[in-house]
């Protein structure tokens, strides 16, 4: 069978097209295109505006569809697959209306999907067009910590299309935070890489701390004198909080955080360019403390084995150390997964791995008014 599908929940215009075979043991995949048109507009405004995010995505989705149309050699169509939310509804909308004048077009169902299980999803595909998913491999109960620009969350799932939400922000999203600081810095849209990037550099350059010490604090065993708290213990420069990191629940806070940058700003500046790289690595040693932290905690109380990190912020190089060091800490057996690079952020390719497995398991409605963009939509 061959799924087309599409996403325009945000700022990236992705059009995908798979095929799947169901075999004895596993349900095999290939990729027959998988495009993303990633809009550069929104980075002059260091955000990005719905209305402009919706007018981007109606100039470019037919050149995105003979793109990706054209890459898999015009192939016939059995189901389409469209993220209806979370996200931005103008920008929602133009991918769904577009899959509607598909479906019409080739009688074909369209399956609604929910970008977030998409991201979950997208740790299955390998550098590769081909990947497969095993049937009888025994992966649940399993927990997802999702990190994008617009959710921080922590999910349990017992099987596919069975979540529970056991934390999330209470304010402001991970990616969110990191894009904020970024534009305090006078650093460009979106903020996570330019963050990471200047944080490295900082961690290159001084050994005042180190990854040891990052995954010490996060797993809550890291002792030093002056313990001030939740605040960071490293006698640098700059020292934020790690918000909620002690609270008994799966919850987070990151505008908290973010205000603190804000306040040592408006107390310290003008900023040198040293400054704003330890900045820059203090907000991400804080903000991955805190995630690392509460996953780890997680784990252990619903005793899962496998966690699948996914969404724009789990492309953090130093997220990805600190997590794969304190996991192997806490329990070896536990197996953690990541996207591949390229599947970090938004596409398409997930949401079609996704509309299958609802095409499959019958989980959608079959009445085209259903189809419509939830902005809030949760899992
Ligand atoms: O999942 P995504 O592409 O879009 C949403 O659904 O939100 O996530 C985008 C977010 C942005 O906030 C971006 O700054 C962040 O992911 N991000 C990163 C990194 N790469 C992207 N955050 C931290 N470190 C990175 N390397
Ligand atoms: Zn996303």
């Amino acid at each position: 069978m061959k799924i087309l599908a599409i996403e325009t929940s945000c700022d990236d215009t992705c059009i995908a097209i798979i095929e799947v075979k169901e075999l004895q043991k596993k349900t095999s995949f290939t990729i027959l295109s998988n495009v993303v048109h990633t809009q550069l507009i929104h980075n002059q405004y260091g955000g990005v505006f719905p209305a402009m995010a919706k007018r981007e995505h109606i100039k470019n989705i037919n050149s995105v569809y003979e793109h990706a149309m054209n890459e898999a050699k015009n192939p016939n169509i059995d189901i389409i697959a469209v993220t209806v939310g979370p996200g931005l509804e103008p920008a929602l909308w133009v991918g769904i209306t577009f899959a509607e004048e598909l479906a019409k077009k080739w009688s074909i169902p369209i399956i609604p999907v929910n970008h977030m299980e998409g991201h979950i999803l997208s740790i299955f595909p390998n550098k590769t067009n081909r990947f497969s998913i095993d049937k009888n491999k025994k992966i649940f109960p399993l927990l997802s910590l999702l990190v994008s620009g617009g959710h921080t969350e922590i999910i349990l799932i017992k099987k596919w299309q069975e979540y529970t939400l056991i934390g999330q922000t209470r304010d402001d999203a991970a990616g969110e935070a990191f894009d904020k600081v970024a534009r305090m810095l006078g650093l460009p849209y979106p903020g996570g890489p330019e963050i990471s990037r200047l944080a490295q550099a900082e961690r290159k350059n001084s050994a005042v701390r180190s990854l040891e010490s990052t995954v010490a604090r996060a797993r809550g065993i890291f002792q030093q004198k002056n313990t001030r708290g939740s605040q960071s213990t490293i006698s640098s420069e700059v020292t934020l909080p790690r918000p909620m990191i002690h609270s008994k629940d799966y919850d987070f806070s990151f505008s908290g955080l973010k205000t603190a940058v804000l306040y040592y700003i408006r107390d310290h500046g003008p900023l040198t360019e040293k400054m704003k790289s330890e900045i820059a690595r203090e907000f991400e040693d804080a903000a991955i403390e805190v995630l690392v932290s509460k996953t780890v905690r997680a784990l252990q109380e619903f005793k899962t084995k496998t966690l699948i990190i996914g969404g724009g912020v789990s492309a953090n190089s130093y997220l990805q150390k600190v997590f794969k060091k304190a996991i192997k800490k806490l329990d070896p057996k536990v197996i953690i997964h990541f996207p591949t690079q390229k599947l970090t952020g938004d596409n398409a390719l997930m949401i079609a791995i996704a509309g299958y497995f609802k095409y499959k398991n019958k989980k959608y409605s079959k009445n085209p008014d259903n189809i419509v963009a939830n902005g809030n939509l949760s899992l």
